[in-house]
């Protein structure tokens, strides 16, 4: 038996498609920054006397089509150990699940260093990154902590299709807030998402092909501290991203009225002098990227936005680690 911890993180150039659907292979690199505060905690526990795998998340079993989801992950590895004995997995979220808070990268981040560790396979970094890619992709890299980039990679079987940190949480204290204006679930998860959208939408190429565009960038901004230009491409990316979501059929439109307002209310501080900048994932919460000294104007004008139902207050946080028992 293991309990793991790890972080979520938000992603600063998005990832919205797969080029290898089956082993979950992004179509483009992608770039996040780890938080703190939120985190996933899961007990994974293979057991001799378990007809079949169970989970428990925030106290309610999992249902069959998730379940499903579960025991493929668990069959990588249950392979790698040679093993068959079924396992119960026990997790819980400090925060909202799926609803836009990256609950699956922490999620699955989690729960691959938990599987692995309870079946004592001491696995590198990158090679858990590989494993959790397949799980959701956005949790190969809440396996590292800091500023971190998904890397699409070569290959056909994805084994280059990792996380790399590029700077770890201590590198630069910047503030994350997380504006919730809705406690809802998704009601299309980001696999069918992505799906309708690269199937179906007209900009979809385009969108793959600029994402690789920003990535050296983006890289290059974060390791240079540039804060403007950081905000800039964040806020291009996720734009981007919505924009390619908004012209699938149907259209995908995950925000709310609260997001909208929140969006203007950003605008409206950088407009007086004070720099934030915003980034909003599949689904309605939006994400303020600001440095500390504009934090508490940020905070007075998210208070000012009707819709914002809590405030989350974060910043870069650290790799998933094991919880010593
Ligand atoms: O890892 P997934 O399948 O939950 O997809 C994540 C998709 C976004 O959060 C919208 C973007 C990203 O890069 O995290």
């Amino acid at each position: 038996m293991a309990t793991a911890i790890a972080h979520p993180n938000f992603a600063l150039i998005k990832y919205w498609g797969k080029s290898n659907h089956l082993l979950n292979i992004p179509a483009a690199g992608s770039i996040s920054v780890t938080v703190d505060k939120l985190t996933t905690e899961t007990t994974v526990d293979f057991s001799a006397g378990l007809e079949r795998d169970v989970a428990w998340l925030n106290g309610k079993q999992v249902n069959d089509k998730e379940m499903f989801r579960l025991q493929t992950f668990l069959n990588i590895f249950r392979k790698i150990a040679g093993e068959n004995r079924r396992a119960e997995i026990i997790s819980s979220n400090n925060f909202p699940t799926a609803a836009g808070i990256a609950s699956s990268s922490s999620g699955f981040a989690a729960l691959s260093l938990a599987a692995s560790s309870s079946l004592g396979l001491r696995l590198a970094p990158d090679e858990l990154s590989e494993i959790a890619r397949r799980g959701s992709g956005s949790a190969a890299r809440s396996i590292f902590g800091g500023f971190v980039e998904l890397v699409a990679g070569d290959r056909a079987d994805g084994r280059d299709s990792i996380a790399k940190p590029i700077a770890d949480e201590n590198f630069w204290p910047l503030s994350i807030l997380i504006a919730i204006t809705s406690f809802e679930s998704k009601k299309i998860g980001s696999t069918d998402g992505m799906n309708l959208t690269s199937e179906t939408s007209p900009y979809y190429s385009a969108w793959v092909e600029s994402t690789r565009q920003d990535l050296p960038q983006m890289r290059a901004a974060i390791e240079a501290r540039n804060f403007t230009k950081v905000g800039e491409l964040m806020e291009f990316s996720c734009l981007k991203m919505h924009g390619t979501m908004l012209s699938a059929r149907p259209g995908l439109i995950y925000w709310n009225a609260g997001t909208l307002e929140i969006i203007e209310a950003v605008k409206d501080l950088r407009n007086q002098g004070h720099e934030a900048y915003f980034t909003i994932d599949a689904g309605p919460q939006v994400k303020i990227l600001c440095q500390e000294k504009t934090k508490s104007v940020v905070l007075d004008a998210l208070d000012g936005c009707p819709h914002v139902a809590e405030i989350i207050s974060t910043r870069p946080g650290p790799a998933a680690y094991l919880k010593e028992s």
